[in-house]
């Protein structure tokens, strides 16, 4: 239901508002009552969980627009216009572990595994400098036959090579050593995404083997050991419920992570969720905006899941507050063995095409990709 919004003073009943019906006066009041705690994030950065309950159950048209015009301008006052890039380079889809969601989970039999050598990696990373990228994003299932000294060499391989580059590392759980390894050697940043705050339901998208609390416990270490480190959450995750957005937003909110990745969740056809409903664009969306709100210079990637949703997705991420893309890096041979959820777009396009696409996307809305770090700025 779209209600337009009445100007007319509180103490005075316009004409418009007498002939709505009870159902459309409600529907004001919530819309009203929405924009209000937008109004209060935005000035100072958190709310309670009742309030994000209820911030999170009004996600019309009009308030995630609303949020999204502010979030746009929080965007533009710290970081301008600029769309920072970070070509992705996805080495190996081996993985030892069986996340119910994910395409290259352990247990999905139809799905051909590659490793990249260092070669390979490398190989990737000069045709990206070429292009223009200045961080590259290393992401592999959990492979353990990379052991922390091969890491450890690929990191400071790619540091001496491009000694103007940042090295993100996405490569799942570790001990705090092997982080602090990993550090010494030069990576910057490291993605890894808490799935989701809420014990309960973290225990509903994985296999007993897998923890919470050790999850917490490596975003706890990277932060401490100086790494930007980023989380984040699918959108619509199966069993995910409007509290435990909550809870993520909460625990977002003291962390104070230096980048967040969300998209939304896409089902995998070789995966236990293969009929579970994939996650809203619209509330992802509409989480964009409310993280830019929170924490106004996060580094925030409009994500793939989001460009796989919607063929504008990465462009209205934008428009909703992101500052990030990740274009792939990877060889095209191994691009579609990376496939997270059905119908992964850009696994057919050379790297080049990838840049050259995502560049051309953000000039049409007034967005400038750069040829820089794109470091967090405090
Ligand atoms: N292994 C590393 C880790 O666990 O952080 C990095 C790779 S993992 C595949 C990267 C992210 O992909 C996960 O954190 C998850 O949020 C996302 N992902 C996996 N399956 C997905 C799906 N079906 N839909 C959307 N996102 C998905
Ligand atoms: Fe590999 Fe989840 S299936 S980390």
């Amino acid at each position: 239901m779209a209600v337009k919004w009445c100007l007319a003073p509180i103490d005075f009943i316009c004409y418009h508002c007498a002939l709505l019906s009870s159902e459309e006066r409600i529907f004001m009041e919530l819309e009203m009552e929405a924009k209000k705690l937008i109004d209060k994030l935005e000035l100072e950065h958190k709310l309670d969980k009742d309030e994000w309950i209820s911030l999170l159950d009004s996600c019309s048209d009009e308030v995630r627009e609303y949020a999204a015009e502010k979030a746009r301008a929080v965007a533009q006052s710290v970081y301008g216009n600029d769309v920072f890039i970070r070509g992705i380079v996805e080495f190996s889809n081996v993985c030892k572990n069986d996340c119910y969601y994910c395409g290259i989970r352990a247990g999905n039999c139809n799905l051909e595994r590659y490793k990249l050598t260092e070669e390979d990696i490398l190989q990737c990373c000069k045709a990206g400098y070429r292009y223009g990228f200045r961080t590259f994003v290393l992401q592999s299932g959990e492979d353990l036959s990379y052991t922390t000294e091969d890491i450890c060499r690929i990191v400071s391989r790619i540091k001496s090579e491009f000694p103007d580059c940042a090295v993100t590392l996405s490569i799942g759980e570790k001990s705090r050593e092997d982080y602090a390894a990993y550090k010494e050697a030069g990576a910057d940043r490291y993605l890894l995404r808490h799935e989701t705050a809420n014990k309960a339901h973290y225990e509903k998208l994985h296999p007993d083997e897998m923890s919470w609390d050790n999850r917490m416990r490596c975003l706890r270490d990277l932060k401490e050991l100086g790494f930007q480190t980023g989380c984040g959450i699918m959108v619509g995750s199966p069993y995910q419920t409007t509290e435990c957005i909550a809870d993520d937003m909460i625990f977002m909110s003291e962390f104070k992570p230096e980048m967040i990745g969300i998209g939304p969740f896409l089902p995998h056809k070789d995966t236990p969720f293969k009929d579970e409903p994939k996650g809203s664009y619209e509330m992802t969306l509409f989480l964009l905006s409310l993280c830019r709100l929170m924490l106004p210079h996060v580094l925030l990637p409009a994500t793939t899941a989001l460009g796989t949703i919607r063929p504008d997705g990465r462009e209205q991420g934008v428009m909703s507050g992101a500052n990030v893309i990740m274009p792939n890096l990877s060889p095209t041979e191994v691009r579609d063995k990376y496939m997270l959820y059905d119908n992964k777009i850009c696994t057919g396009d050379a790297s080049d095409k990838c840049h050259d696409c995502v560049e051309a996307r953000m000039k049409l809305i007034g967005y400038r990709v750069v040829v820089d770090r794109g470091d967090y700025r405090v």
